[in-house]
């Protein structure tokens, strides 16, 4: 079986490993914990459990600055465990995937030091880009609107380039092109490029050895650099294609999965699925209510999933439209939200407006990726301190959507024994915070309908990923049908919606709330949703 064919059935769960569950009292989530909650994470539904990076590192960026890609993090604890995890994961039919940081490293990463005690360029060709003295234009100006080059502590001389923040060396890829006037641009072919490359064989192979199923690549066209941004992508791309057909000699099945759309170079594509991430305006339009701050890239616009219905879908719809128009078939993974930004229940947003979100999340054609606390609703909680690099900049907090997971009305709501102080980051302190033990046996709650929903997926073929998505309604309620014979309609909105799309006579109502039906009008309460299947064609 191909790694798509299997992604293209799953739900993803992603789960922020220091924030899950504390096995050992330390105030931060490890793999123990996970594994204790594995029954859990499987009545979920799921299929996949995407880990954000857990390799050693000094935790400047939460982990996504590794100093060492084989070997897992002593505060998650240790590479046996990752493998106990796997087993045990298996066991429930679950597969895990890991995170690959592959643009770049921790200052402390052995590749760097030996770099930076080194007093000029490695025979065997650097890994890292170094210059004497940044350019005066492109690639000497900004990168994420701060210098892209970080003046060498030494004994190195010169500057070395950065990929995020500057505890975050950029790992040399080489350049799309090269010019003698600026030597440190090495070609791709050249040498420090290539053992990079194979480097990123080496790390695959060692954990795919160990049994994880696939890699969420962090930044995955950020590898190659050049002053034609476009170009530098889809050298990158050329990259993973070179890796991928590797893997498929070597691992046939892995899942790759980018951090966002793979550009499209007309070469088969390396990656099994596109991203839609949620820092992208497609994603945002329908979930991104400002509650979690403002991002630079993109225009605030009105969210389709919330109270006030002003916003719209046609964005989202047009994006993935796009995807299959260029690749029938292609695969499209789409978040509840991510450990880079807000959550479901964000800003105004309250819990009992997230059914409609949950419902369009697990019945569109795209690949659902629930992020961990969102299937009981937890919140973005503003305010939370900046940890490991979590405040990007005053406007932009990834920290509100990291806390701690939300087990019951236990200390530390059954996240950690620890003292509160130690929590990696402080609970959630809404004393009507939800918590798995609260949903757990409530048939009305979140939780409850994210396993209805995730078990029909599961059940009914025409609501999964491969099967035809039509838009029958695009505004007030969203009305689409999969598969010919399943409609879907969400109402986020407060006001009650309704279209007039379907012949109701033959609907077998599988999921509902707030649903009116009559002659051909579909009715839905504000905040309704509902999944019918259908023997009749839709109305025009
Ligand atoms: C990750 C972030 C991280 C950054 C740098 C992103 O794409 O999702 O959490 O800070 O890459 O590695």
């Amino acid at each position: 079986m191909s790694g798509a064919d299997w992604l293209a059935d799953a739900v993803l769960y992603e789960i922020y490993p220091q924030s899950f569950a504390d096995s050992d009292g330390d105030g931060i989530g490890d793999l123990p914990g996970v594994i204790a909650h594995l029954n859990y994470v499987a009545s979920l539904g799921v299929d996949a459990i995407w880990f954000n990076p857990c390799f050693a590192s000094p935790f400047v960026d939460a982990g996504y600055d590794v100093s060492d890609y084989l070997r897992i993090a002593p505060r998650y604890g240790t590479n046996d465990d990752l493998v106990r995890l796997v087993d045990a994961a298996r066991a429930r039919g679950i597969r895990v995937i890991l995170d690959l940081v592959a643009g770049h490293t921790s200052v402390e990463h052995a590749w760097f030091q030996h770099e930076l005690n080194a007093s000029g360029p490695d025979p065997l060709g650097d890994r890292y880009v170094w210059c004497e003295e940044p350019p005066a234009a492109g690639w000497g100006s900004d990168l994420a609107g701060t210098p892209a080059w970080v003046r060498s502590p030494g004994p190195r001389p010169g500057y070395y380039l950065k990929n995020f923040f500057d505890a975050q060396p950029a790992l040399n890829f080489g350049w799309t092109e090269v010019d003698p006037a600026e030597p440190w641009r090495d070609g791709t072919d050249a040498p420090g490029p290539r053992r990079n490359v194979e480097s990123l064989k080496e790390i695959l192979a060692f954990w795919l050895d160990r049994g994880v199923a696939g890699f969420r690549v962090d930044m995955a066209f950020s590898l190659v650099k050049g002053y034609d941004g476009e170009a530098a992508q889809r050298r990158s791309a050329a990259i993973w294609r070179e890796i991928r057909d590797w893997l498929d000699v070597s691992y046939p099945g892995t899942v790759l999965i980018p951090e966002g759309r793979e550009p499209r170079t007309g070469q088969r594509l390396a990656f099994d699925a596109d991203f839609l991430l949620v820092i992208y305006g497609e994603h945002a339009s329908l979930f991104d209510n400002g509650g979690a701050g403002l991002l630079p890239f993109h225009p605030q616009r009105p969210a389709y999933f919330d109270a006030d219905g002003a916003g719209s879908t046609d964005l989202f719809v047009g994006a993935w439209e796009a995807i299959q128009a260029d690749d029938p078939g292609r695969l499209v993974l789409l978040s509840s939200a991510d450990h880079d930004f807000d959550r479901l229940c964000c800003g105004p947003r309250t819990a009992e407006q997230l059914g409609a979100a949950l419902t369009f999340l697990l019945t569109w054609g795209t690949v659902p990726c629930l992020y961990y606390g969102d299937e009981i609703g937890m919140r973005y909680v503003p305010g939370s301190p900046d940890v490991e690099g979590a405040v990007c900049n005053p406007t932009y907090n990834r920290a509100g959507c990291r806390t701690p997971m939300q087990w019951d009305r236990s200390a530390n709501a059954g996240f950690s024994t620890a003292e509160p102080d130690r929590l990696y980051l402080p609970i959630d302190p809404d004393p009507e915070r939800p918590t798995v033990a609260d949903q757990e046996d409530d048939p009305a709650s979140t939780l409850a309908l994210v396993r209805r929903l995730t078990a029909l997926r599961r059940q009914v073929p025409a609501l999964r990923t491969r099967s035809t998505t039509e838009v029958l309604h695009a505004s007030y309620p969203f009305v689409y049908r999969r598969g010919g014979t399943h409609v879907v309609a969400v109402n986020p909105r407060r006001e009650p919606a309704t279209a007039q799309v379907i012949s109701i006579d033959t609907a077998e109502v599988l999921v509902a709330q707030g649903l009116r039906l009559s002659a051909d009008t579909l009715a839905l309460d504000g905040f309704g949703y509902a999944v019918l299947a259908v023997r009749t064609t839709a109305a025009d």
